[in-house]
């Protein structure tokens, strides 16, 4: 086992930096997730920490161990940590229990020693029947269990997945991702998950970091994701949040401070130190807003569409005040509104994003 301490990591190709000053702590048996969009730097930094790759500036350590520094490149076959790619790429001449031994074969380790740790991998994820198989027998799933055993089997003290499921279709990525989330429970790995899929993300790990352009925007649970982003971009990325402009009206007091959106007077959800200044926004969810009962107060607007959601609606709201907006509201089944009506709209909570983050 190891945890992972990245300092400061830059890798620059040419005059592009691919990763800026990215520090994170990864815990002695914790499963992070790497989340941010295509082209965000998740491979790079995957590649970084597996050692494929030499950083430009800073340091990364595992455990106690310095791998990579500006000066030192630890190569990877000497860092002890298993990749498993989107694409598994397994030898299709080889059954599944000689894909599995390969690593160890190479390495040299003897027949009994090799047979009895490929028997376990292959019953660790679940295909101890398989081991005779060709792989073209496989399911995609088996497949990818195949390559996770693969990098099972020489007991690295890290795994790093780099969009593991990409290729399998939802079904199936959901039995995965089971399997994913049994699989650390059993062996207490370390675990680094990369995806651009935030459901993927919340449904594995203790904890999501946030990459944005080859930062890092923000590390921390899921749900301090969702009700707390630290930047615009999260708001947005991680559960389609609404980023709206407001005047903040007075200082934070206990957690939250009055603010005025779209003219309508609300108290919002914000950090310890909170006060007026121009250009503040605030993350809002679908849930955080209802139509007004009285009529009366709220923001004034128009119902443009309404989009049967299963269950309940989501209307498309746009203020008097902004009429280019669109504010998401959920409205419960059956329905109370229809397209065009005129209607008053309250807000019910909402997110102030912290000044030095949103710029
Ligand atoms: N070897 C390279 N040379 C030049 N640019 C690269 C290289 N590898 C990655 N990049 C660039 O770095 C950025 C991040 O790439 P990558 O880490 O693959 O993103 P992600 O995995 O998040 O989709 C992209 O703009 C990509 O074009
Ligand atoms: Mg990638």
């Amino acid at each position: 086992m190891a945890g992972l301490k990245i300092d400061r990591i830059t890798r620059q190709f040419a005059d592009f930096k691919a990763l800026k000053e990215v520090s994170l702590d990864v815990a002695d048996g914790e499963f992070l997730a790497v989340l941010g969009p295509s082209g965000c730097g998740k491979t790079t930094l995957l590649r970084l920490i597996a050692g494929f790759d030499k950083v430009t500036d800073g340091a990364i350590w595992l455990g106690n161990r310095l791998v990579s520094d500006s000066r030192r490149h630890v190569p990877a076959e000497s860092r002890g940590i298993g990749v498993v790619f989107q694409s598994y790429a397994l030898w299709p001449h080889m059954s599944v229990e000689e894909n599995v031994a390969y690593g160890l074969e190479v390495a040299g380790i003897d027949r009994d020693h090799r047979d009895r740790r490929v028997a376990e991998a292959l019953e660790l994820v679940g295909l101890s029947t398989y081991g005779n198989r060709p792989p073209s027998s496989l399911s995609g799933g088996q497949r990818q269990r195949v390559a996770l055993a693969r990098c099972l089997v020489t007991e690295p003290g890290l795994i790093l997945l780099d969009e593991p499921l990409a290729n399998l279709d939802v079904h199936l990525r959901a039995s995965m991702e089971e399997e994913f989330r049994r699989f650390h429970e059993r062996t207490g790995t370390t675990m680094v998950y990369i995806t651009h899929d935030q459901a993927e993300a919340m449904a594995l790990a203790d904890r999501i970091a946030v990459l944005d352009h080859g930062m890092l925007a923000q590390v921390a649970t899921a749900s301090t994701l969702y009700r707390e982003p630290a930047t615009e971009m999260v708001a947005g990325f991680v559960g389609q949040g609404m980023v709206l402009p407001i005047d903040i009206l007075d200082t934070c007091r206990a957690g939250s401070c009055p603010v005025r959106i779209f003219g309508f007077e609300a108290r919002m959800r914000c950090q310890p130190g909170t006060g007026a200044r121009a250009g503040a926004k605030a993350c809002l969810r679908a849930e955080e807003l209802a139509f007004s009962n009285d009529g009366i107060s709220g923001i004034s607007g128009t119902v443009r569409r309404l989009i049967y959601q299963g269950g309940y609606f989501r209307a498309d709201f746009h203020p008097d005040l902004s009429p280019e907006t669109s504010l998401e509201i959920t409205v419960p089944e059956p329905a109370t509104v229809d397209a065009g009506a005129r209607m008053r709209v309250v807000v019910r909570g909402g997110w102030i994003i912290p000044a030095d983050a949103a710029n």
